[in-house]
């Protein structure tokens, strides 16, 4: 990289056309995982605390040539407080917890979602949240999590949206171990691992100390059973082994370069529900329609479905 490159700064947007539309999923299928948990069906057997766990949660909210736009942890927020009747009504109450390791981050992030508590002063019937500077991966990070009152009828919205592969695998599979209906999006970035396998392909001797840390991190990530082949450009081994062999079902739904072709990272929707599995995959089937600049593709959202990958279990559970 030398010098040569300006350092963009990660919480402005303008440019990031895929992170926006990340964003967008993010807050349609969190719309929707609302709707149905607060559904009659679920009603009569789930548990009225539900939680939602986002292990890399960001400062909150960005900016953007035209203003701000709300990070995972406020897209949470605006879908509840404009849900907060419904689910009021029906006594349910959503807990939040954020997970951030970056010390400036975690300030901006509390400093944001203080803001928006203040303008939201009822917004407390139905949501908490508890923001913790941590790293994920770490003991104390996990004792929070498993502290957390859930069980098996309690509905959980798990989010991992890491730089790079910053989440170690065991610490993903403590995460599904989890009692609790879950639902996960867990973003697995296939340009870093194509970067990753391309190091690990070269004479041991010819590393450098900052391609071997690479490369011990990219194993943590992996973990003991993923053995990626030539072909590193898609998730499905990683998706096999830490939630297909778990009974989960995997939409994987592949976000373009904004400016050349290739997939730079895929957001994986991880489910037990073979109803939420389709319906996911029908959403992305609309946003590929959208495209980034507002385009009409010219396949229909249903053509746009069928070409969504997923990965389905053999025995659902
Ligand atoms: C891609 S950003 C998250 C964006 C956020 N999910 C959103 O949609 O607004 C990744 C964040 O994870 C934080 N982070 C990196 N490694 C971490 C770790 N091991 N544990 C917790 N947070 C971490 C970074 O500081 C950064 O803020």
């Amino acid at each position: 990289m030398g010098g040569s490159r300006a350092v963009r700064d990660p919480w402005d947007v303008t440019e990031r056309p895929h992170t926006k539309a990340k964003l967008r999923l993010l807050s349609d299928y969190f719309c929707r995982w609302l709707v149905i948990w607060n559904g009659p069906r679920q009603r009569q057997w789930a548990t009225r605390d539900w939680y939602v766990i986002d292990m890399f949660a960001g400062q909150g909210r960005y900016t953007d040539a035209d203003g701000t736009v709300d990070g995972s942890p406020l897209v949470y927020l605006e879908q509840l407080a404009a849900m907060s009747d419904k689910l009021r009504a029906n006594d349910v109450h959503v807990h939040i917890l954020l997970m951030e390791k970056s010390r400036k981050n975690f300030k901006a992030l509390q400093a944001n979602i203080q803001d928006f508590l203040d303008n939201h002063p009822t917004i407390g019937d139905v949501a908490s949240v508890t923001v913790r500077r941590d790293d994920c991966n770490s003991e104390t990070a996990w004792a929070e999590v498993a502290s957390l009152p859930v069980g098996t009828n309690t509905p959980v919205f798990l989010l991992v949206d890491p730089y790079g592969f910053a989440i170690r695998r065991e610490t993903l599979d403590r995460l599904v171990a989890l009692p609790g209906r879950k639902d996960l999006l867990f973003n697995y970035m296939v340009s870093g691992v194509k970067r990753a396998q391309g190091i690990a392909a070269k004479p041991r001797e010819a590393l450098s100390r900052r391609e071997e840390a690479t490369l011990a991190t990219y194993s943590d990530f992996l973990g003991q059973d993923v053995v990626l082949g030539e072909d590193a450009d898609s998730p499905q081994e990683y998706a096999e082994a830490a939630f297909v062999s778990k009974g989960y079902y995997v939409v994987a739904y592949d976000m373009d370069y904004p400016d050349r072709a290739g997939t730079l990272y895929y957001l994986l929707f991880v489910t037990k529900n073979k109803e939420i599995a389709e319906m996911a995959r029908g959403m992305f089937g609309e946003s590929k329609k959208q495209g980034f600049d507002g385009q009409l593709c010219l396949w229909s959202p249903e053509q746009l479905k069928a070409q969504i990958s997923w990965f389905l279990p053999e025995d659902p559970v």
